[in-house]
């Protein structure tokens, strides 16, 4: 059953957001090796590319694309590119994201919109670009890549990173609410930590050590992991709406 779901989603078109690296390009891969035409997009241009051509070398469909999700006019580019190439846009996994790990007192006004531009504005503004075109094919799959931050605090980020997670899942709701009936589903997936560069770059390897020794899975998750849980959310289902949990069991709501 499960197979047959999937096999459903070949042929179709994905745009995976900060799709270079870690979660995003585990995503990317994994739409690919199942059959679904993927655009690679991220800030880092060469990057993007650089990943479209690893996902190509495996015999996959896919395209890299340089851009700044917080540019509506790059996002609205980067959207016709993907229509021209591969004919449509069918799922858009926003995951695109930044993390600062500022305490409040020190987050200026500048880094404070910084984190909320990329981690929520562009959500906003990849996903308005896409939903005339889903609403059009009555078909869609939104994936927003939230937080365990969003749903609790978080771990290594400051306030705004949580302020961010938290707003993408009231967007998340608030999309699913008004779209659905078209056919196109919004659910938010909500990571804790990931072995991913982000996680790596702000963590001594003493402190992830500790954080794996409390958490009840007692490892950090993969890129891997949380691309199956994306995965599933493309495939046709009764879930929209919905914020789901993948993080070993640290938070448990
Ligand atoms: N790693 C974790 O533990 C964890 C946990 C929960 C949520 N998340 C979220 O998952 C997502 C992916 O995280 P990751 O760990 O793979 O991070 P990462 O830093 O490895 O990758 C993020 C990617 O987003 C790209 N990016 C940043 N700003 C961009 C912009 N303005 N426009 C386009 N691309 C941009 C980066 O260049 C990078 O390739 C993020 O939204 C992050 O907040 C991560």
């Amino acid at each position: 059953m499960m197979i047959d779901a999937i096999e459903k989603l070949k042929g179709k078109t994905a745009i995976v957001t900060g799709g270079a690296q870690g979660m995003g390009f585990a995503v990317a891969d994994m739409l690919a090796d199942n059959g679904i035409k993927v655009v690679v997009c991220d800030i880092k241009g060469e990057d993007a590319h650089a990943a479209a051509e690893k996902i190509k070398a495996k015999g996959n469909i896919a395209h890299g694309v340089k851009v700044n999700v917080t540019v509506e006019e790059a996002v609205d580019g980067m959207v016709k590119e993907t229509v021209d190439r591969f004919g449509s846009v069918d799922i858009l996994v926003n995951n695109a994201g930044i993390l600062k790990p500022t305490r409040i007192d020190d987050i200026s006004k500048k880094e404070w919109d910084q984190v909320l531009d990329v981690n929520l504005n562009g959500v906003f503004l990849c996903s308005k670009a896409v939903l005339a075109l889903m609403k059009k094919n009555n078909f869609g799959r939104i994936v927003n890549m939230s937080s365990s931050a969003g749903r609790s605090v978080s771990t290594l980020g400051g306030a705004h990173y949580t302020a961010s997670k938290a707003g993408v899942l009231g967007l998340t709701r608030a999309m699913a609410k008004e779209v659905s009936q078209y056919g196109i589903t919004v659910n938010a997936v909500c990571p804790g930590l990931i072995d991913t560069e982000m996680v790596r770059r702000d963590c001594t390897p003493e402190k992830i050590k500790y954080y794996e020794s409390v958490f009840p899975i007692p490892r950090l998750g993969t890129p891997q992991e949380v691309a199956q849980l994306v995965m599933f959310l493309c495939i046709d289902s009764y879930i929209t709406g919905a914020s789901i949990d993948i993080n070993g069991g640290d938070l448990m709501l």
